[in-house]
């Protein structure tokens, strides 16, 4: 039997989903070790190996086959636009992907003025902007804080993930408009879906029982 790979997103998002595993069946001791600097880790009796990767390459590794099955947020899905099929929606890491800014940037948005929008997901801005709101705007990529962009001036409003919205009203903004709800999903490689369809498939029936 060969191994199957999953990839996950570091941080809390891998341990929800390890969480999640385990109520299936599916664990990894070495994991557990929080001091560790390994970066793979194996379960010999199920022939399962793990890695934990930055959200944003998660889809990389499941579309080029390295990883069969990801574990990352649906913003980053959108976000990366790789080929891979999305499998089940796990329920947690629930947020929503939002265009927010001062109150006063209401009426640009309302009068499709061309304003300059920050975020950290320049393909979902421009999505939205370009071919759902049909309003042209400047989108200028950051890679964090993007709540900091409106308040120094960079820019009139940020398109960014909103989960309690806490920081945004402890730095005078809002939700202006919402783009999509947003939850930790499963995908799974296009080849493996179709190779390891019987072991993949009870995976993905035992994770439904149980959500
Ligand atoms: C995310 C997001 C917001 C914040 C929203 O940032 O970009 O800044 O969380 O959460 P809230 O609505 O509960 O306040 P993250 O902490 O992931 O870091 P980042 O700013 O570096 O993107």
């Amino acid at each position: 039997m060969r191994y199957l790979t999953f990839a996950l997103g570091k941080g809390r998002l891998a341990a929800q989903t390890m969480k999640l595993f385990e109520q299936v069946g599916i664990t990894c001791e070495e994991m557990k070790d929080e001091k560790t600097r390994k970066l793979i880790f194996v379960n010999e009796e199920l022939k399962l190996k793990f890695f934990l990767s930055k959200g944003p390459d998660v889809p990389t590794y499941v579309e080029y086959g390295a990883a069969d099955v990801g574990i990352v947020g649906k913003d980053t899905i959108l976000e990366e636009g790789r080929r891979m099929y999305e499998v089940l929606d796990l329920g947690y890491g629930k947020c929503r992907m939002c265009v927010c800014g001062p109150e006063s940037a209401k009426e640009l948005l309302k009068h499709q003025e061309l304003i300059r929008v920050a975020t950290k997901y320049p393909h979902i801005a421009k999505e939205y902007f370009y071919n759902q709101r049909h309003q042209t705007v400047e989108i200028i990529k950051l890679n964090g804080s993007i709540e900091l962009a409106p308040i120094v001036g960079l820019s009139e409003v940020i398109v960014d993930i909103v989960e309690t919205g806490s920081t945004l009203k402890e730095n005078g903004l809002q939700v202006l408009e919402e783009i999509c709800p947003l939850s930790a999903r499963m995908v799974v490689n296009q080849v493996s879906m179709k190779m390891e369809n019987e072991r993949i498939g009870k995976i993905i029936n035992d994770l439904k029982a149980v959500l």
